[in-house]
């Protein structure tokens, strides 16, 4: 019977969803937006995409995010998936970076909704999103021009950038480790930590592994393809193992987590002047 092929998303979720988003609203807005010159401008022609991206619906959405549906019905859905608050939610990665950075890169931004909170904080910053699916950096690309935030947006894959060595501040990844598989997850830290200057910050903000794995029916209902392996894993672990030190994940509320990780310093710069001297930072006495 058709019924029972329904996914959970499908009989639970997508009908909240529907009463809860303006129908009228998104109508009016994609037919404000050039969606054609749009994706033909963003679209890299280079860029290959993978297979678990081509393949996977994600969150009951067919096609994954290469549609304009998706991108259009992205920020409506999330604002109610992430208590208790988006704002806060997000705030929680924007508020963990130290210092000043100059460059700062979002890895998988959708539709910027991160990527332009961190150029608010830092405003004198060069920011810039990164995203596989074209129509999701139209719509971010839209947000910032609305909001007259000069963000850099470019369609490319997290795990082999093509951008410069050693160039970032700070990189980041919001909810994207959750929609690719743990071997994707490992090959965009290590991209992250080759884009990162040393001492440069990683920041992860995703689904709490600890939180999923208590809580089986979260991810049931939640159409993720990878989130039940992403759930098994460990993104302290997968830091580490991309050379990370410093790594650390707090809970934000109880259904996210926020990992942070430090790119090494050279072994001459590490806590000069600034007092962090620690016992792993000393070097080891050499045999005369
Ligand atoms: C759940 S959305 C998160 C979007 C945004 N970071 C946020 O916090 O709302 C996941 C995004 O990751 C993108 N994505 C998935 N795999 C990617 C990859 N290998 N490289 C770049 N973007 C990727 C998708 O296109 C999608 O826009």
């Amino acid at each position: 019977m058709a019924a029972q092929s329904k996914t959970l998303f499908e009989q639970f979720l997508a009908p909240i969803f529907s009463h809860l988003i303006d129908r009228d609203a998104l109508v009016r807005l994609r037919d404000r937006i050039d969606w054609e010159t749009g994706v033909a401008e963003f679209t890299n022609p280079q860029v290959v995409y993978p297979n678990y991206y081509k393949t996977s619906n994600f969150h009951g959405i067919k096609n994954g995010y290469l549609n304009i549906d998706a991108a259009l019905t992205y920020d409506p859905i999330t604002q109610y998936v992430l208590p208790p608050g988006e704002t806060w939610v997000r705030e929680s990665l924007v508020k963990a970076i130290k210092g000043e950075p100059r460059r700062l890169l979002d890895l998988g931004c959708g539709t910027g909704t991160t990527t332009l909170m961190l150029k608010r904080r830092f405003a004198s910053a060069e920011v810039i999103g990164l995203d596989l699916s074209p129509q999701m950096l139209v719509m971010a690309d839209y947000k910032a021009r609305e909001a007259s935030l000069d963000v850099t947006f470019r369609h490319g894959n997290a795990m082999a950038t093509g951008l410069p060595a050693a160039s970032f501040d700070v990189v980041c990844a919001t909810l994207l480790f959750h929609e690719t598989p743990p071997a994707v997850a490992k090959t965009i830290l290590s991209e992250a930590f080759r884009l990162l200057t040393p001492g440069g910050q990683m920041l992860v903000l995703d689904g709490n592994q600890r939180a999923l794995r208590a809580t089986d029916w979260l991810s049931n209902i939640f159409e993720e393809p990878f989130i039940r392996d992403y759930s098994q894993g460990n993104v302290d672990a997968w830091l580490g193992y991309a050379g990370f030190e410093r790594v650390r994940t707090e809970d934000v509320f109880w259904l996210n987590q926020l990992s942070y990780g430090r790119k090494p310093l050279p072994v001459v710069e590490r806590g000069e002047g600034r007092g962090e001297v620690g016992v792993g930072d000393l070097p080891m006495p050499q045999p005369a």
